[in-house]
């Protein structure tokens, strides 16, 4: 039965907004292809011709290092051609609209806009008005798919599965788009996922999601297999929302002496980029539980996969299709 889903699965999503439109089969089928891609980074080589002639533009109205360059990474190593603009180098700064910036870029005829902005929403918006096909980098406080997809992919490469899990998140769940996309995505996937912060970060909406809401970070992390810990999105809130940072790190902080009520093998995760000191003690970034870096890793392979996909890529178990 199984075979005869999986053989019956097309992946259909000419735009990727956010994990919400994701249905179980497509983050499997995501995972597999990004999986199947991974090694293509470790060969001396780094480059498949899958994506010769497709055109990639990186528009970014907000500051990024991982999604920006592992998206970048992601189009050369499949051979095809990126550009980047960013917001301060361009006609935003004098007045053009989103929707005018889109319309023209699109008269360059572009197969791929992937695009982060403050506003929730953008990435939908643009696509009515584009050809292309649109990739969320981060709207707002709204979703950020592919970074769900990749701290997906790493907690099953550490705990061969999601299902069952107990996922501890930490931190600014209100204004984290990181936060939404991994609460949907690893709760789609059958984990449990536990929510801990300052009340002044906790949105009421949560518990609608599936996440269990705690009243302490000590809750949360008990018996924990996984803790991530998010970053203050200071960019998102016009007053402060917490009395100092110094509290926050004692009370919310992801310490050693915290971790020792999860699990003996729990890993430590964070999207970065990390305020050590705040939300991680940096003898936490650095130590054996962490997998930080192995997030950034394979957020070269999840964009692969997913420019891939969109593009029309149908191969999910050995990556050897070719893009329409
Ligand atoms: N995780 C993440 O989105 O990092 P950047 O802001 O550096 O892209």
């Amino acid at each position: 039965m199984a075979e005869k889903i999986a053989l019956e699965y097309q992946f259909q999503h000419k735009h990727i907004f956010g994990i919400e439109q994701l249905s179980v089969p497509d983050i499997t089928h995501i995972l597999a292809t990004a999986r199947s891609f991974r090694e293509i980074s470790s060969r001396p080589i780094k480059k498949v011709p899958t994506l010769r002639g497709k055109t990639i533009v990186n528009l970014f109205f907000e500051p990024s290092t991982r999604t920006r360059l592992s998206f970048e990474i992601a189009a050369k190593r499949m051979s095809a051609d990126t550009f980047n603009i960013s917001a301060a180098t361009s006609s935003a700064t004098k007045g053009e609209t989103l929707i005018d910036t889109a319309r023209n870029i699109q008269a360059m005829n572009p197969d791929v806009i992937i695009l982060r902005h403050s506003s929730s929403g953008a990435p939908q918006l643009l696509a009515r008005y584009i050809d292309a096909s649109v990739i969320n980098a981060g709207d707002g406080a709204h979703e950020h798919p592919s970074q769900g997809l990749l701290d997906m992919m790493t907690v099953i490469d550490h705990k061969g599965r999601i299902e069952g899990l107990k996922i501890a998140i930490i931190g600014d769940i209100a204004h984290s788009r990181v936060a939404l996309s991994d609460i949907i995505g690893f709760t789609r996937m059958g984990a449990h996922v536990h929510v801990a912060g300052p009340q002044t970060f906790m949105p009421c909406h949560i518990a609608r999601l599936g996440a269990t809401v705690c009243s302490s970070v000590q809750d949360a992390v008990k018996g924990a297999d996984v803790v991530m810990a998010l970053r203050i999105q200071m960019e998102r809130q016009n007053d402060s929302l917490i009395p100092s940072l110094r509290e926050y790190s004692r009370f919310f902080g992801v310490s050693r002496t915290l971790l020792e009520l999860a699990k003996e093998d729990v890993i430590v995760m964070h999207p970065g980029p990390i305020n050590r000191g705040v939300e991680l003690n940096p003898d936490v970034a650095d130590g054996g539980r962490s997998v930080i870096l192995e997030q950034v890793t394979n957020g070269v392979a999840v964009r692969m996969a997913l420019l891939y996909l969109v593009l029309g890529g149908s191969k999910g178990s050995d990556g050897q299709g070719e893009g329409r």
